[in-house]
């Protein structure tokens, strides 16, 4: 596990739009596993300019998200597949056929995530799966629990995850109580993986999830367990961490 350890949330973004941008210009048409969340949005502004200036070129690259609410329609201006479109596919030269994520609108979500899994399988894996961490350590919608989830499924969101997405919505009532996430498994098959955290809110989740034990109850700490991980933290965020 390799950690940058930057000052602040702009070195955070270009840091990680750095390794983003290496991995598209390596690998033009390479699969890159996206997040939505309020810390990567930095990231993707970075992309886009990179993109206007002429240095960067995503007409190959191929996108599947880690999530979606269940239940919000695409139009919704809080459902994922609307953050994406505003925050990089509408605004670079990405083909929209090539851009994936859970359909929230489906109602069978045994069908759904079976689809979505067999989906990335047939894209030859993620080549690169950006993640960014929540309060409670979970990543994607993979919510602390008894045991590793394996695949793309159907999750009941905790409270502290409505609470802290709240903000987006007009009350907590209106925060979707389910989403279709990748696994635990999904996630760690990624051949790369970059994880960005920003903030000392952040810091003891930071310092858990990956100088601590191992467990289901840290969804990122399995991250520990990959053989190619790199995270980009700014200093508050390592605030706790003995490095
Ligand atoms: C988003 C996602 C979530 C967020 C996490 C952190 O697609 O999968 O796991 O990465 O909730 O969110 P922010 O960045 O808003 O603190």
């Amino acid at each position: 596990m390799r950690i940058y350890k930057v000052k602040d949330y702009g070195e955070m973004s270009r840091k990680a739009a750095n390794i983003i941008s290496a991995q598209v210009i390596l690998k033009p048409d390479c699969v890159l596993g996206l997040a939505t969340g309020s810390t990567p949005v930095g990231t993707y502004r970075q992309l886009v300019e990179w993109y206007e200036k002429g240095d960067l070129d995503f007409s190959e690259v191929r996108t599947v998200n880690l999530d979606e609410y269940k239940g919000l329609p695409r139009e919704n201006d809080q459902s994922y597949y609307y953050f994406m479109h505003e925050n990089l596919f509408d605004k670079v030269n990405i083909k929209p056929e090539n851009t994936n994520l859970p359909d929230g609108t489906k109602e069978d979500s045994e069908e759904e995530c079976a689809r979505y899994e067999a989906l990335i399988r047939s894209m030859g894996g993620v080549d690169l799966q950006l993640l960014g961490l929540g309060h409670n350590g979970h990543i994607g919608f993979n919510e602390p629990a008894e045991d590793f989830a394996k695949e793309t499924h159907c999750v009941d969101l905790t409270e502290r995850t409505i609470e802290a997405n709240k903000r987006f919505f007009a009350s907590a009532d209106d925060v979707p109580r389910q989403a279709y996430t990748m696994g635990i498994g999904t996630i760690m098959r990624a051949k790369k993986i970059l994880l960005v955290v920003s903030g000392e809110d952040k810091a003891e989740t930071v310092a858990k999830a990956f100088f601590g034990p191992v467990t289901p109850e840290v969804p990122a700490s399995i991250l520990q367990l990959h053989e190619d991980v790199t995270i980009v933290a700014d200093e508050a965020a390592l605030s706790k961490a003995p490095c």
